[in-house]
C-alpha cells in the first residue's frame, strides 16, 4: 500500500508588528496631511477615546478671544439679523458666551443694542432712574406705567444731583396722587448710604457687606463727597450674582461686572470705492464709548485688502480693543489678518446651514481642513480662531475645538425665543425665520457690503449667497447652551482633557466611511424620546 505523504505548506508572510493606537489614531498634523488632497469636515472624522482622569463636570471649557476678553464657554452667537440682537447677547453672556450684534440696522441703533446689554443687571446701576422732590406721586405712577418699569423704589435727587431722599413703592398709591414726592419720601437724613470711595472695584462684595451690616435694607445708595448720587445696588441683584458665582454657569462679565458683548461692522466704502475711514472710526468710537468688548469686521471674504485696511485702521485708533475679523479658510488668510492687528479670526466659507457660497461661487473649503490650516498659523502668530458655521450638533463643537478657540453658531440658536423675529405658526408647529446674511432680503436690509456689493449694486440683481429659511422654535438659550456645553464637557472627559488647551493637544483623529457615519447615528430603532443636541 502506497504511503500517504503529508506535505506541510507554511505561509511565508512577512512578520507584521502589533498595531498600535498611535498608528491608527493620528494627531492633526499627521492626519490632515495623510488625507490630502481631500478636504474634510465634521462628519468625515471621529475623535479617539483616550485614558482619562477627568469627569465631564470637572472640565473647564473656558476660552479667550484676546489677551483681555475671556469667556467661560467657547460659544459665540452669529452676527446675523435673525440671530443676535440685545436679548440674544444678554442670554449668551449670562451663560458665559458672547453675542455679536449684527449690523443690518442704523449704527445708532446698534450702539443702543450694545448699551442694552452693558446696562443689563450688572450689580452696580450707575445711572439709576431717579425722581425729583417737586414731582407728584401721580406723575411717578404715570412714568412707571409708560416705561413699564418692573420696580417702584426710586432715589430722589434735587436739581444739582444731590441725594434728597428715597421714594418707596409703599407710598406710590392712588390715594396720595396729589402729594409731592418731597412730602412722602424717606428724607435724606434717615437714609443709610455708602461712600463711593468705600465701594472700590467690586460693588457686589461691597454691597454684600453693606446688607449684612444693615439688616432689612435692600438698596445701597452710593454717594460722592458732595452727596451726589453715584449709583445703586439692590439686594436682589447681589443675591442673584452671588448665587451665579456658586453655580456651574458663570456669566461672561467685564472688569466692572457688566455683561460682555460684541458688535459686527462692515468695511464701509464711499461711492468712489475708497474705505470710508471717517464712518468706520465714528461707528467704532460710539461702540467703544458704550464699552463694547469686541468689534468684528465681518465679511464673506476676509483675506482681502479692504478688510485688512479696516482692521488696521481700527487697531491704530483703538489699541486696546478686541478685534475679530474674517472670514478666511487658509493659513495665509489668518497670517494676513493677524498682521493687520486682529486678535481673533473667523474661519469658514460656505459651511453654514443657510449658506450657498459653495454652490453659487464654487468656493469654500470643508470646515475641518480649513480650521486645521488656520490653526497652524494662529498658534505661531498668537491669535485665536473661531470656527464659524456648519455646527449642527454638540459633537461638531468638540471636533471644532480640537483646532479652534471657540465656535460661532447661527442655526443652532435661531429657533430660541431670544433670537429676533416673530414666531410663525404653520400646521400647528411654531417656527422662527432664519436667513443668510447673503440672502437677497438680508442684503437689501444692509448686509450687501459683507458680500462685496456696494450701493450701486442695489439697482441690479445681487448674486445671493444664502437662503431664507425657518427654524422650529426651540425654547430658551439657557436650555440650548446647557445641552451644547454638556456635550462639549462629555467630549473633553472622553479625551481626558480638563481644559481646551489639553483637548487641542490630545485630540487624535480617524477618518469615517459612509458606513461609519451611518453607524454613528441612531439606527434600527424607532426613537421615542426627543433629543436635544
Ligand atoms: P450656521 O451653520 O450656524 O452658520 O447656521 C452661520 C454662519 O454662516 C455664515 N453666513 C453665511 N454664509 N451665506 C453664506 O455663505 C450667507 O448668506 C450667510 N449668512 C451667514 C456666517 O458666518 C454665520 O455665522
Amino acid at each position: 500500500m502506497a504511503k500517504t505523504r503529508l506535505i506541510r505548506i507554511v505561509a511565508t508572510h512577512p512578520k507584521v508588528a502589533m498595531p498600535t493606537d498611535a498608528e491608527f489614531y493620528l494627531p492633526a498634523d499627521v492626519f490632515f496631511r495623510a488625507n490630502l488632497p481631500t478636504a474634510l469636515t465634521f462628519d468625515d472624522v471621529s475623535l479617539a477615546t483616550l485614558y482619562s482622569e477627568v469627569l465631564p463636570r470637572e472640565t473647564d471649557p473656558s476660552t479667550s478671544l484676546s489677551e483681555t476678553l475671556k469667556l467661560p464657554i467657547p460659544i459665540v452667537s452669529s452676527d446675523m439679523d435673525t440671530v443676535t440682537e440685545s436679548s440674544m447677547a444678554i442670554a449668551m453672556a449670562l451663560n458665559g458666551g458672547l453675542g455679536l450684534i449684527h449690523y443690518n440696522m442704523a449704527p445708532r441703533d446698534q450702539v443702543k443694542e450694545v448699551a442694552r446689554v452693558k446696562r443689563h443687571i450688572h450689580g452696580l446701576i450707575q445711572d439709576p432712574i431717579t425722581v425729583k422732590p417737586s414731582q407728584t406721586v401721580a406723575e411717578v405712577l404715570a412714568m412707571i406705567e409708560a416705561k413699564r418699569f418692573a420696580f417702584s423704589t426710586f432715589p430722589v435727587v434735587d436739581e444739582n444731583g444731590h441725594l434728597a431722599g428715597l421714594l418707596s413703592g409703599n407710598v406710590l398709591k392712588e390715594r396720595y396722587r396729589y402729594k409731592k414726592v418731597g412730602e412722602v419720601m424717606t428724607p435724606r437724613a434717615s437714609l443709610i448710604t455708602e461712600q463711593e470711595k468705600a465701594v472700590g472695584p467690586d460693588p457686589i462684595k461691597a454691597a454684600d457687606d453693606f446688607f449684612s451690616r444693615h439688616l432689612g435694607l435692600n438698596k445701597m445708595l452710593i454717594v460722592d463727597k458732595s452727596d451726589c448720587l453715584h449709583g445703586l445696588v439692590t439686594a436682589s441683584d447681589v443675591e442673584r450674582i452671588t448665587s451665579e458665582a456658586k453655580a456651574r454657569k458663570k456669566p461672561a462679565r467685564d472688569a466692572e461686572f457688566r455683561l460682555v458683548v460684541g458688535a459686527a461692522i462692515s468695511p464701509q466704502r464711499k461711492s468712489d470705492g475708497a474705505l470710508d475711514r471717517e464712518s468706520i472710526l465714528e461707528n467704532v468710537g460710539n461702540l467703544v464709548a458704550e464699552r463694547v468688548d469686541a468689534v468684528a469686521v465681518s465679511t464673506a471674504h476676509g483675506h482681502a485688502k479692504g478688510v485688512g485696511d479696516a482692521v488696521r485702521l481700527i487697531r491704530d485708533a483703538f489699541p486696546q480693543l478686541t478685534i475679530i475679523a474674517g472670514n478666511v479658510t487658509s493659513a495665509d488668510g489668518v497670517d494676513y489678518l493677524a498682521k493687520c492687528g486682529a486678535d481673533a479670526i473667523k474661519v469658514g466659507q460656505g459651511p453654514g446651514s443657510i449658506c450657498t457660497t459653495r454652490v453659487v461661487a464654487g468656493v469654500g473649503i470643508p470646515q475641518l481642513t480649513a480650521l486645521y490650516l488656520a490653526s497652524t498659523t494662529a498658534r505661531k502668530k498668537n491669535v485665536r480662531i473661531l470656527a464659524d458655521g456648519g455646527i449642527a450638533k454638540s459633537g461638531d463643537i468638540v471636533k471644532a475645538l480640537t483646532l479652534a478657540d471657540g465656535v460661532i453658531c447661527g442655526g443652532l440658536l435661531a429657533g430660541c425665543r431670544e433670537a429676533p423675529g416673530e414666531i410663525i405658526e404653520i400646521d400647528g408647529k411654531t417656527y422662527k425665520q432664519y436667513r443668510g446674511m447673503g440672502s437677497l432680503a438680508a442684503m437689501k436690509a444692509g448686509s450687501a457690503a459683507r458680500y462685496g456689493h456696494n450701493e450701486a449694486d442695489q439697482n441690479r440683481k445681487f448674486a445671493a449667497e444664502g437662503i431664507e429659511a425657518l427654524k422650529e422654535v426651540s425654547g430658551s438659550v439657557d436650555d440650548a447652551l446647557s445641552a451644547l456645553i454638556g456635550g462639549v464637557q462629555s467630549g473633553m472627559g472622553y479625551l481626558g482633557a480638563s481644559t481646551l488647551a489639553e483637548l487641542r493637544a490630545k485630540a487624535r483623529f480617524v477618518r469615517i466611511s459612509p458606513a461609519g457615519q451611518k453607524e454613528a447615528e441612531t439606527h434600527d430603532v424607532i426613537e421615542v424620546s426627543t433629543r436635544k443636541q
